[in-house]
C-alpha cells in the first residue's frame, strides 16, 4: 500500500503534521507532497514540524484566480501520479488543494481519505469557495475522518456509508498540545523575542486575523473600522498578523497602519502565534482553525463571518458570530472587555489531542491490513 499525504496551505500543514508524526513514530512509510498553494506561510509550518516534502508542486502565483490555481494543481498532481503509484491519498479540509488533489487521485483510481470531513454551512457562498470544496471532497472520498459527532451526522444525512465515517476529534488540538508542551519547556524564537520587545504585555492584548474571500472589499473595511473604534475606546494592545493575500494586505494597511496601539505584523510562525494567542484576552477572527484552538486556551473569539461550520464553539460559548457588522463587533468587544468575570475553563468540543492516533489506528488496522 503506497500512501501519499498531500496539502498546500498553512492550516492544512498544521493539521496534517500530527498525522505525519504519528506515521513516522510507527515507521509506516508514506510520501509527502505539498502543492505550494501557500509559500512562506506553508514553509513556516514545515520548518517547525520538521517536515520535508518529497514533492513540491510550487503552484503559488501572486493573487491568481481560483480557476488558474485549480488547473495548475490538477496538471502538477497528474505528473506525481504518473511518476509513482499511490493506493491512498490523505487530503485535508476545504481548500482548493484538498478538492483538486482528491479529484486528481480519483482520476488515477487512487483512494482518498478526507481528514476534517463533514463540516457544513450548506451555504455555497459562505464560506466561499470552501463550503462547496468540502461537499465535493466528500463525494470523492472513500474514508471520512470527522472531527465531531455533528460532522459525522452531516455526512450520514448525505447518505455517506456509516462504516466509512470515523469520529476522531480535530488534529489541530494535537498540534496545539505538541506546541504548548514545547513552549512550556522553554521553546522560543525570533518572532517571540520581537513580540516581547514591541508589545506592551502589561496591557490587555486583542489578537486579530482575517482572510475570507467572501469578506474582501466592504467586509474587511467594516472589520477595520470596528478595530479602529475599539483601539480608541480601550487601553489595549491590538496585534494583527496580516495574511499575505494582497486583497487583505491592501485594505488593512491602508486603514490601520500608523496607529499607536495597533500592531500590524507579518504572519507569525505557528508556535509564536500560539504563544501570543495564549496571552490574548480576546480574538477577532474569521479563521476556522482559531475557532477550534481558542476553547483550549479559554479565549473568546468574535467570529467575523455570517456563518460558521464550527457551531460547536458557538454552543460552548467560546465563539460569538458577529458577522461583518461594525456595531455588533464593537458591542461584543465592549461587553467582553468590561466584564468582571472571565469565562470558566471549558472543555474543547473539537477534541482531546489524540485525533492523529485514532486516524493512524484506523488506517493501520482497516486499510493497510486489507492491502
Ligand atoms: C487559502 C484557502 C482557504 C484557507 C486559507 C488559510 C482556498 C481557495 N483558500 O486562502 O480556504 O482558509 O488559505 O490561510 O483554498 N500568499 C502569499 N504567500 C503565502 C500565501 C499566500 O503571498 O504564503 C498570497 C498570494 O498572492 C496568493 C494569495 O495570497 O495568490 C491567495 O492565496 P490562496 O491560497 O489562493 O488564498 P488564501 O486567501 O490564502
Ligand atoms: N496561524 C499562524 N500564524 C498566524 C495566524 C494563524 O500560525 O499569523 C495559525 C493558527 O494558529 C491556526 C491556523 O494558522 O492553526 C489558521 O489558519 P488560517 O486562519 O489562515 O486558516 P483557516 O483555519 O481559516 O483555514
Amino acid at each position: 500500500m503506497n500512501l501519499l499525504i498531500c496539502f498546500g496551505t498553512r492550516p492544512e500543514a498544521i493539521k496534517m503534521a500530527p498525522i505525519c508524526m504519528e506515521l513516522n513514530k510507527r515507521k509506516i512509510p508514506f510520501k509527502l507532497c505539498v502543492t505550494g498553494q501557500h509559500k512562506e506561510m506553508l514553509q513556516q509550518v514545515l520548518d517547525f514540524f520538521d517536515l520535508i516534502p518529497d514533492y513540491d508542486l510550487n503552484v503559488m502565483l501572486p493573487n491568481q484566480s481560483l480557476n488558474t490555481l485549480s488547473s495548475r494543481i490538477l496538471v502538477e498532481m497528474d505528473k506525481v501520479f504518473e511518476k509513482e503509484h499511490f493506493d491512498l491519498v490523505l487530503v485535508h479540509g476545504d481548500t482548493t488543494t484538498s478538492t483538486l488533489v482528491a479529484l486528481a487521485a480519483f482520476h488515477r483510481h487512487c483512494k482518498v481519505a478526507h481528514i476534517e470531513a463533514g463540516l457544513r454551512t450548506y451555504n455555497k457562498q459562505s464560506p466561499f469557495p470552501e463550503e462547496l470544496n468540502r461537499q465535493l471532497t466528500a463525494r470523492i472520498s472513500d474514508f471520512h475522518f470527522a472531527p465531531t459527532q455533528k460532522a459525522k451526522n452531516n455526512l450520514l444525512k448525505e447518505s455517506v456509508n456509516e462504516s466509512s465515517v470515523i469520529v476522531t476529534g480535530n488534529t489541530v488540538i494535537d498540534a496545539l498540545h505538541i506546541t504548548i508542551n514545547k513552549i512550556e519547556n522553554g521553546y522560543s524564537n525570533a518572532f517571540i523575542e520581537n513580540l516581547n520587545e514591541t508589545i506592551n504585555f502589561n496591557k490587555r492584548v486583542i489578537l486579530v486575523t482575517g482572510h475570507r474571500r467572501e469578506s474582501f472589499g466592504s467586509g474587511f473595511k467594516n472589520v477595520c473600522e470596528a478595530i479602529l473604534e475599539i483601539s480608541k475606546k480601550h487601553d489595549v494592545e491590538i496585534v494583527y498578523p496580516v495574511h499575505l493575500n494582497p486583497n487583505v494586505q491592501n485594505v488593512v494597511y491602508k486603514r490601520l497602519a500608523g496607529k499607536d496601539n495597533i500592531h500590524l505584523i507579518t504572519p507569525l510562525d505557528y508556535p509564536s502565534f500560539i504563544w501570543l494567542m495564549n496571552k490574548a484576552v480576546l480574538i477577532i477572527s474569521d479563521s476556522g482553525g482559531i475557532q477550534e484552538e481558542a476553547p483550549s486556551l479559554n479565549i473568546p473569539v468574535l467570529v467575523t463571518r455570517e456563518t460558521t461550520e464550527r457551531e460547536e464553539g458557538v454552543t460552548s460559548g467560546c465563539s460569538i458570530l458577529v458577522g461583518i457588522n461594525v456595531n455588533k463587533i464593537i458591542h461584543e468587544a465592549n461587553r467582553i472587555l468590561t466584564a468582571d468575570k472571565v469565562n470558566d475553563k471549558m472543555t474543547n468540543p473539537y477534541g482531546d489531542g489524540i485525533a492523529a492516533i485514532k486516524i493512524v489506528d484506523f488506517i493501520q488496522n482497516n486499510i493497510l491490513i486489507n492491502d
